[in-house]
């Protein structure tokens, strides 16, 4: 959708994302929605990860590096809260100096800054834009329930619901309905205290700013949307699934190729036939995991498209697959270290997702109406998968006990696509996928919303 937004020729917003793919996408989708609308878009990016490639945007974008220096030691671990800290601190100075020189440009043709939206995390982007006068404006790139995680993550600690004690893993949380123990958002961190400061300091970051931007619909989270509402008094706007807003964002921050190949194949597929796994980003699986998974994906004698993104093993750079599994699945699995996921889920051979739930694939299955198979890995998956697989009832989750089983794999599927309870899920996802699609059409919950973000950024 490329609404024409008021008085929008010229003007430039400044988007910051945070350096993680599943971080980067949403809100490179607002910034080509609000540029099709007219607004001319700066994107800062830290060296963190490849720099974004000028040739997947248009012409008129500009981009600016901001340098930051983080031990390799934190880069390398799975501390993502000490990560995500330690950049806070590393880019407040570099970010506010460059936003410094971009303000005392000349106004040329795209005019002056009007405003600065980042990443929710990146609290210390936000307070050095407010130092410098410049609006800002915080962007959530997972669900309004996560951010509500966020809020009440003291009080999760407080009343002992988190660290997750596997005894009581069940049961309800008071404060945070319909969440149970296990459906928290927690990381592997060295320190829950750590993580929950810097969970504070993103709620204090986007109560200062100048509104809060969620990648949602009020067709699937109006109640936790009114409850932030609620809380914080500052405009909120629900302006998801971007993914249907714009076309497909093209850059992989891990100079990964997406393989399109896998669509040619897709073509010769049967409708309704294929099921594409992939776990994101981050998650990280056990090598016995990974053959688990490969077995049950070959037991399951369906076609599937499986992508194996570097260090999707843990410890391990590459997946080496096990002995006999090509030979037994031949061209009925395609395996793709990136893929072109916007346009796979898209296709009609797929049926089922079999993923992590990450909160971007999440909403771009439920546009697409493709149901889920869901074995969420951390933060925010697994609230995502119990949104997806209880409320929402468009998915049904793996059983773990542990680890991934081959066996479970292969029943997850079979239920999904053979039995009365698969069929139920499948026609619930269709119809809701209808209703994301209302909420992005003219008059809709999300094109309104949107509308209302641009008057809101142009009002600065
Ligand atoms: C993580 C969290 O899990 C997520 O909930 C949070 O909002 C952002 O950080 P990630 O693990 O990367 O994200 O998963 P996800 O949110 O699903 O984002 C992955 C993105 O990469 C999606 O936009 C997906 O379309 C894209 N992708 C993934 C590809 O384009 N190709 C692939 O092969 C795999």
């Amino acid at each position: 959708m490329a609404a024409a937004l008021p008085n929008g020729a010229g003007r430039r917003v400044v988007f910051f994302p945070f350096p993680y793919q599943g971080h980067f996408n949403p809100l490179l989708r607002l910034a080509a929605a609000l540029h099709a609308g007219g607004l001319a878009i700066t994107v800062f990016h830290t060296n963190l990860r490849s720099p974004p490639d000028p040739a997947d945007y248009p012409s008129d974008y500009r981009f600016v590096s901001v340098p930051v220096h983080v031990p390799m030691e934190v880069v390398a671990s799975e501390d993502i809260a000490r990560l995500v800290t330690e950049l806070n601190v590393s880019c407040q100075e570099p970010f506010k100096q460059r936003l410094a020189a971009l303000l005392s440009e000349p106004e040329g043709k795209a005019g002056g800054v009007r405003c600065v939206i980042t990443d929710v995390i990146w609290y210390s982007a936000q307070a050095a834009a407010r130092e410098l006068g410049v609006p800002a404006m915080a962007f959530m790139t997972s669900s309004a329930a996560s951010f509500r995680n966020f809020m009440v993550y003291p009080t999760l600690i407080d009343k002992g619901y988190l660290p997750v004690q596997e005894e009581h893993k069940d049961d309800p949380v008071d404060v945070l309905p319909p969440f149970r123990v296990r459906d928290l958002q927690r990381i592997e961190t060295s320190s829950l205290a750590d993580f929950a400061t810097l969970l504070g300091h993103t709620v204090d970051g986007a109560r200062q700013s100048r509104g809060l931007i969620i990648n949602t619909f009020e067709g699937i989270e109006a109640v936790d949307l009114d409850k932030i509402r609620e809380d914080m008094s500052i405009p909120v706007y629900a302006v998801g699934p971007l993914n249907k807003f714009t076309p497909p964002v093209k850059s992989s921050l891990y100079k990964l190729q997406q393989d399109r190949r896998c669509l040619d194949w897709l073509d010769t597929q049967a409708p309704g036939s294929v099921v594409y796994v992939s776990f994101g980003s981050l998650a990280a699986m056990d090598p016995h995991e990974f053959v688990e998974l490969a077995w049950g994906l070959a037991d399951s004698k369906r076609p599937f498209i499986w992508v194996i993104r570097p260090s999707l093993i843990r410890g391990f750079e590459s997946g080496d697959l096990p002995d006999g599994f090509r030979e037994e699945v031949g061209d009925r699995g395609r395996i793709v270290d990136w893929a072109p996921q916007d346009e796979v889920l898209a296709h009609p051979a797929v049926c089922a997702f079999l993923t992590h739930n990450g909160w971007n694939s999440t909403i771009e299955a439920i546009s697409e109406g493709v149901p889920m198979i869901s074995r969420p890995f951390l933060g925010d998956q697994y609230g995502n998968a119990m949104f997806a697989c209880e409320v929402w009832r468009v998915g049904m989750e793996v059983q773990v006990e542990n680890q991934l089983e081959r066996g479970k794999i292969q029943a997850s599927i079979e239920e999904l696509m053979g039995n009365k309870e698969g069929m139920e899920v499948r026609e619930r996802m269709k119809r809701l996928k209808d209703v994301a699609m209302k909420s992005i059409q003219e008059s809709g919950s999300s094109h309104t919303s949107f509308l209302k973000l641009a008057d809101h950024l142009l009002s600065f």
